[in-house]
């Protein structure tokens, strides 16, 4: 809980003019009587503003227990009869009414969260009205040349080194495939920021967001990697960012590493291509090409190669894995053929007490049982 406190905490109070923004966007777009979908609703803030901007009604919908921080904020404020509380990820969700407009605030440091861009496609396609708005617009991605040594040392070289005779130099290569989050200062990029790709959420058919741009690096220095940050466009001319220097939020950038370090010229030729898969997978690719000699440099990094995949994650994945059931596997069956609508939950407890103290302990079989009844009506 403390970790959601926090990250609400900075929302709801330390975002820069990011609240200022969506109020402003919202009163734009939502008209009196509109029925609103706060996608991702958080503390349900934004559920608030929605109905101050005139929503009739808002579906607050939420996947994470931070709706527990909506029903207390939300409980005793004049709007809290014209907003309904949906804990569930919106996928799974059908509403009474279709939307005329869904709001949501799922962006990550360089684009959307991971699976942000199809829960709004989702979300479009069945919850919302024909002809109904969403709100971001459209999001573009950003990149800059960054010279970030402070950021390289701690997200990157740091496995170089070697703790108490280890070392870590084997884990280097996650660290380097990694998107870090970091916060840079216009004069850590050695170009100014040029838009790669973006996406316009009421059009967009796809996942996959991608994009190539060829830059001049305009200072020397020494290139560490790419910054990344994106303007969205929330509603007409109401925008918000979070590349270095631009006070309309307070969000951290993406730090997107080079496996080496390279010394660059003013003049020097940069070639970047950006491709991004619903904020789950990036890949960025850099040639850097030096005006005096010619000579090229390239890297390809990609997410994929910073993932730790367990032997035993990777034999699952093989088309030719034949799965058996564990002894808890068998339990769950079995205590999920015990659920007709009819047995209790203390029924269902004394059951799995009584079955499984052979193959599991009291407390995982407590444990099983909420995960099991997480899944019931
Ligand atoms: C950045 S927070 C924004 C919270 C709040 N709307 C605000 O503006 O302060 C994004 C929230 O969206 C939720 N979320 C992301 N994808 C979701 C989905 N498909 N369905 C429901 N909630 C989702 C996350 O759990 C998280 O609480």
């Amino acid at each position: 809980m403390t970790t959601l406190l926090e990250f609400h905490a900075f929302l709801l109070s330390n975002t820069g003019t990011r609240l200022e923004r969506f109020a402003r966007a919202m009163a734009a777009v939502i008209r009196p009587g509109d029925v609103v979908l706060d996608l991702g609703a958080g503390s349900g803030i934004l559920s608030i503003l929605a109905c101050r901007a005139g929503a009739r009604r808002v579906y607050a919908v939420e996947q994470s227990d931070s709706v527990t921080l909506a029903e207390h904020l939300l409980a005793g404020t004049p709007e809290r009869d014209r907003i309904d509380i949906i804990h569930a990820p919106s996928f799974d969700i059908t509403l009474p009414e279709a939307a005329d407009v869904i709001v949501a605030d799922v962006h990550s440091i360089f684009g959307l969260q991971e699976r942000g861009l199809s829960a709004m496609l989702d979300a479009r396609a069945r919850l919302l009205k024909a002809g109904g708005q969403v709100l971001p617009a459209r999001i573009e991605l950003h990149v800059a040349p960054a010279e970030a040594p402070d950021v390289y040392m701690t997200k990157v070289d740091h496995w170089r080194g070697a703790t108490h005779g280890v070392s870590l130099e084997p884990v280097r290569t996650l660290a380097v495939n990694n998107v870090h989050s970091a916060r840079l200062t216009p004069p850590q990029l050695l170009a100014a920021p040029v838009a790669i790709c973006s996406v316009d959420i009421l059009r967009a058919s796809g996942l996959h967001l991608g994009g190539r741009v060829q830059m001049e690096v305009a200072r020397a220095g020494t290139l560490h990697g790419l910054c990344g940050g994106m303007v969205t466009t929330l509603a007409d001319r109401v925008e918000i960012s979070n590349l270095p220097g631009d006070a309309s939020s307070n969000f951290a950038h993406a730090f997107l590493p080079l496996d080496t370090p390279v010394p660059v010229a003013a003049g020097d030729a940069l070639d970047i291509q950006i491709d991004a898969y619903d904020g789950d997978e990036m890949r960025w690719q850099v040639a850097v090409t030096s005006a005096a000699s010619g000579a090229t440099r390239r890297f390809a990094h990609s997410t994929f190669l910073s993932r730790v995949f367990s032997r035993d994650e990777l034999r699952k994945r093989d088309p030719a894995y034949t799965p058996t059931l564990t002894p808890q596997g068998r339990l769950e069956r079995d205590l999920l053929q015990r659920i007709d609508g009819g047995t209790t939950r203390a029924a269902l407890e004394e059951w799995l007490m009584a079955e499984g103290g052979g193959a599991l302990t009291r407390e995982r079989l407590a444990e099983l049982l909420v995960t099991t009844l997480a899944r019931c009506g």
